[in-house]
């Protein structure tokens, strides 16, 4: 035999040199859920490990995941139900907790890149990511408020904007909000290809945000679909944005190499709260070893093309690269 393939897997040192793939911190966004109440923490009963914090634990926590190499940090709020209302008056009002607590985190961490979530569904009493009439979702009436939101977010020091909605047309109208109001420098992570996914549960158990009738079926995508999502991709890049995100990651790890072998832009994979409660809980009934498979589960994002990672393994991960 001329090709005997197992001699570049016959040692460590070997397989090392040959290796194609590596995830590392610098790959990472941490997702953060802040409560209202400053020195409260309260653990997601579905994603283990997992606390929505106040203001001074977070900052204490985003200090600690600094010092493991992750910095970057995508923060969610937690919105009482008396503080939502049809049209999201909350989510674009500066004087609310979360604006306040951003401009906090950036002034104690200026290195840090501050990601902003852009839906109306945590402030919504609908739990829509859109304004709902009649049961529908409106489009061009909520690309409104959205506007204001990322707009809010940015003059409270946002660096990243990441419009989660699914609304046809908000990336652009974003862009235009925030240029025409000098945030030029202010990018934009959109979720292009984002799937009507039932992997958000535990999401939306942490944030008390699920929709309060009806489905995301008429805004997010149908699972079944591929090419759509490369309708969604070319819409983003020309409308302006600066990273393309798939989401969920591992039950669409085609769509991630597919819009990484069709378009330039760096391409983010969202990691999402039911692949990390899936992990978790196999390994709580002693069922799989948890830190391989999650070291595998990041790996295999990373393969299918993801340049970045948000997932909530993040500062696990960090620890056990750390200690090995
Ligand atoms: C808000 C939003 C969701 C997630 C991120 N932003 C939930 C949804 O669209 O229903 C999900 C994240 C996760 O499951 O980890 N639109």
């Amino acid at each position: 035999m001329d090709i005997r393939p197992r001699r570049n897997r016959k040692s460590e040192a070997i397989r090392s040199l040959v290796q194609e793939t590596t995830v590392t911190t610098n790959d990472f966004i941490f997702p953060l859920f802040l409560l209202e109440d400053s020195n409260a923490t309260l653990e997601v009963a579905s994603m283990p490990g997992i606390y929505r914090m106040g203001l001074n634990y977070m900052l204490r926590e985003i200090e600690s995941c600094l010092k493991l190499g992750i910095q970057a940090f995508d923060i969610f709020p937690v919105v009482a139900e008396s503080y939502k209302d049809k049209t999201a008056t909350k989510s674009y009002d500066k004087s609310f907790f979360y604006h306040k607590a951003l401009t906090k985190i950036k002034q104690e961490f200026p290195e840090a890149a501050i990601m902003t979530d852009v839906a109306l569904d945590p402030y919504n009493s609908d739990g829509h990511d859109g304004i709902v009439k009649d049961g529908i979702i409106l489009n061009d009436e909520t690309l409104e408020v959205l506007g204001k939101q990322a707009l809010s977010q940015a003059e409270s020091g946002a660096d990243i904007i990441g419009p989660s909605d699914m609304m046809d047309g908000r990336v652009g109208f974003i862009r235009e909000t925030l240029d025409d109001n000098g945030f030029t420098d202010v990018s934009i992570m959109s979720y292009t290809a984002k799937y009507a996914s039932a992997f958000y549960g535990p999401f939306r158990d942490a944030l008390d945000s699920a929709p309060k009738s009806g489905d995301k079926k008429t805004y997010q995508m149908n699972p079944a679909n591929q090419r759509e999502a490369l309708i969604e991709a070319d819409l983003d890049v020309d409308e302006g944005a600066d990273f393309l995100m798939v989401k969920p990651a591992l039950a669409y790890l085609d769509v991630i190499k597919l819009l990484k072998d069709n378009y330039s832009q760096p391409i983010a994979a969202y990691n999402v709260s039911g692949e990390y409660a899936m992990l978790k809980a196999a390994a709580e009934k002693g069922w799989l070893d948890y830190d391989r498979v999650m070291a595998e589960t990041l790996l295999s994002i990373k393969r299918a093309g993801a340049d970045i990672i948000l997932t909530y393994h993040a500062k696990e991960f960090a620890q056990l690269s750390g200690a090995l």
